[in-house]
């Protein structure tokens, strides 16, 4: 398909103003890590998920139907190197790309062996925030047999794989390149203290998925100091009995807890986060709220948890606490794509 194009090969006509809300979803994160051995023992032995490190040397695992949800491939970066995010069909993803060239974002095509590594026919990619690859698909390559898991299942279809949280400096940016290509909507906010330093959480929804980003920032003098890009990529365990068996696994096999088990006050997920080889953590949750649009009101709660959630590692709060005391995050340039 051509991104000049206004018809999709069915001949509809794509509008730029079309909505693209509810059609679009968490579809796979590619995360650059020289630690494949430590991520196939998190992922697949801890986590319950099928995670098979292939003869390259990358670590792909499976949640669901689609032959790729989490790929880890080698490299220096010990980061979360693109988001793969999955339109409902072709025309979603045609107003997405008619956005992005309105706005003079470059997109290119992937190869056909970056695509067949992401477990999807083709993808369209262009550099986001932060410098985050983000990569376009709506064929994803689905798998007949059921993945070989330690677990009865996760929480994705049409809400998608999960969500992601990033710390940003620049939060005014950032909302608005979402909001602009992907329609994205504000569910709710966490305002909150944490070792002195306060801090704004913003939840954000692309689907009925009560949030698929969500945003961590300070109110004024504007400090960061994650080192990756995201802080944490969530995953919706089927149950509890999943969660609770995924939560022992992590024990048993001596992971880092970042924090223990508990429930968000905001989505009322119940869920613990634990350290990835790459530096940022994986929230593994079950039940949070669904959004219905009829009736939902955003609130602002004064806490991140009702119960548990305690530190086991150095936190988010930990760290950005830390930071209070530092200005090297002030020095460091945060990308947003020209005319954000
Ligand atoms: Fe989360």
């Amino acid at each position: 398909m051509d991104k000049k194009n206004v018809r999709t090969e069915q001949g509809q006509t794509v509008a730029a103003q079309d909505s693209v809300f509810n059609r679009v979803r968490m579809g796979y994160a590619v995360i650059e890590s020289r630690e494949a051995k430590a991520w196939q023992l998190l992922l697949g032995k801890a986590l319950g998920m099928q995670a098979d490190v292939l003869p390259d040397g990358a670590v792909a695992a499976r949640m669901d139907d689609h032959a790729r949800r989490l790929i880890v491939v080698p490299g220096p970066s010990e980061d979360l190197q693109a988001l793969g995010l999955e339109l409902a069909d072709e025309h979603a993803l045609a107003i997405v790309l008619r956005r992005l060239d309105q706005r003079g974002i470059a997109v290119r095509e992937s190869t056909a062996a970056a695509a067949q590594q992401r477990g999807v026919r083709h993808y369209w990619h262009f550099t986001g925030p932060k410098g985050l690859a983000i990569e376009l698909y709506y064929q994803p390559s689905l798998v007949n047999t059921p993945p070989r898991m330690a677990t009865s299942g996760f929480v994705t279809g049409d809400k998608g794989f999960g969500h992601v949280a990033m710390s940003t400096r620049r939060p005014e940016q950032m909302k608005q390149f979402w909001r602009e290509i992907f329609d994205l909507r504000h569910t709710d906010d966490v305002h909150y203290t944490i070792s002195g330093v306060p801090l704004l959480f913003e939840f954000m929804r692309l689907n009925e998925r009560h949030h698929s980003i969500a945003f961590v920032y300070t109110p004024k003098i504007r400090l960061d100091p994650i080192r990756t890009r995201i802080q944490h990529l969530e995953v919706q365990a089927a149950t509890l009995d999943d969660l609770s068996a995924a939560w022992e696994r992590c024990r048993e096999l001596g992971l880092a807890v970042a924090m223990s088990v508990g429930q968000h006050a905001n989505d009322k997920a119940i869920s613990f986060y634990v350290q990835t080889p790459s530096g940022f953590e994986i929230e593994f949750g079950w039940n949070p709220v669904v959004v219905d649009e009829a009736s939902w009101q955003p609130a602002v709660w004064d806490r991140i948890s009702t119960w548990g959630h305690h530190f086991e590692g150095q936190s988010l709060g930990g760290r950005l606490g830390q930071l209070g005391r530092s200005v090297a995050s002030l020095l460091r340039k945060e990308y947003v794509p020209a005319g954000f």
